[in-house]
């Protein structure tokens, strides 16, 4: 149980600047509790991932909270070029101004629904690392693809567009595994099949050249029920957590029930 666990919390379009204001005082609340406070920064690092609109109220928040317990802010994407007409787009130096200092990118509902490529998510990828803006780079197979046995295809697939990177970059990046027909579904992936993905995405990177090991997250319906059982997993140093995470208590829960406390 002493590994390091990342927290990482996806909110997706959800939590207004109020209630993102809510969300740190409860986070604060929790975190009064020495067993949390204690693994925060050690054997635990947290993230929020708000919208756009409030990373800057999270980040004052995480601002006003003790240093050592603070989560890292994030956004949940951004646009690879510095500036100019791209009506709708936030580029790496507002992201920063804003206060965030990592990126979801890849998330397969930007995939999925707003149809972007392996070619685009690697420019953005590229293009944060060059801005020392942590890239959290999402991949995973739909349901259609995992019934016709093409996980290891398309993770692969998804994986290797991150080729051109450089050894270092490589193992900068936080890698996170989420299954789309777990997302959001309730239908968590089994802890051995995740195990399964998480294990080959390492070998693919390292194949890749990444300088050491890197981490890897798994996300899709992490609750505090499973957990544990996700969580213990030896390839698996993390979840990325959607509807689990728009509350600090829930949110919380995961590590708990993983940590026993
Ligand atoms: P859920 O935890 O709501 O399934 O979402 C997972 C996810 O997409 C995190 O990025």
């Amino acid at each position: 149980m002493s590994k390091k666990i990342y927290l990482y919390g996806n909110w997706k379009m959800n939590m207004t600047r109020p209630e993102t204001e809510g969300f740190f005082k409860a986070f604060a609340a929790e975190l009064a509790a020495p067993e949390l406070s204690a693994a925060v920064g050690k054997t635990l690092e947290v993230a929020v991932f708000p919208p756009f609109t409030s990373v800057v109220t999270a980040k004052n928040s995480a601002d006003s909270l003790n240093k050592a317990i603070a989560p890292i802010v994030g956004a949940q994407n951004v646009y690879f070029e510095q500036s100019g007409a791209f009506t709708g787009e936030v580029s790496i130096p507002m992201l920063k101004d804003a206060g965030a200092s990592h990126v979801i990118l890849g998330h397969s509902e930007r995939r999925v629904i707003f149809g972007e490529s392996d070619e685009l998510i690697a420019k953005k990828v590229k293009a944060a690392l060059s801005a020392d803006l942590i890239p959290v780079f999402c991949y995973g197979e739909t349901l259609q693809e995992r019934e016709g046995d093409k996980t290891s295809d398309v993770v692969k697939r998804q994986i290797s567009a991150l080729g051109g990177l450089s050894s270092e970059e490589l193992k900068k990046i936080i890698y996170a595994y989420e299954p789309v027909w777990a997302i959001g579904t309730g239908k968590s992936a089994t802890s051995a099949e995740a195990q399964e993905v998480c294990a080959l995405s390492k070998k693919l990177i390292e194949g890749l050249g990444a300088a050491g090991p890197v981490v890897v997250l798994y996300g899709g319906s992490v609750k505090p029920d499973n957990a544990k059982e996700i969580l213990s997993m030896d390839a698996i140093d993390g979840a990325l957590v959607g509807g689990a995470s728009l509350k600090a208590d829930s949110f919380l829960k995961i590590y708990k029930s993983y940590a026993g406390i």
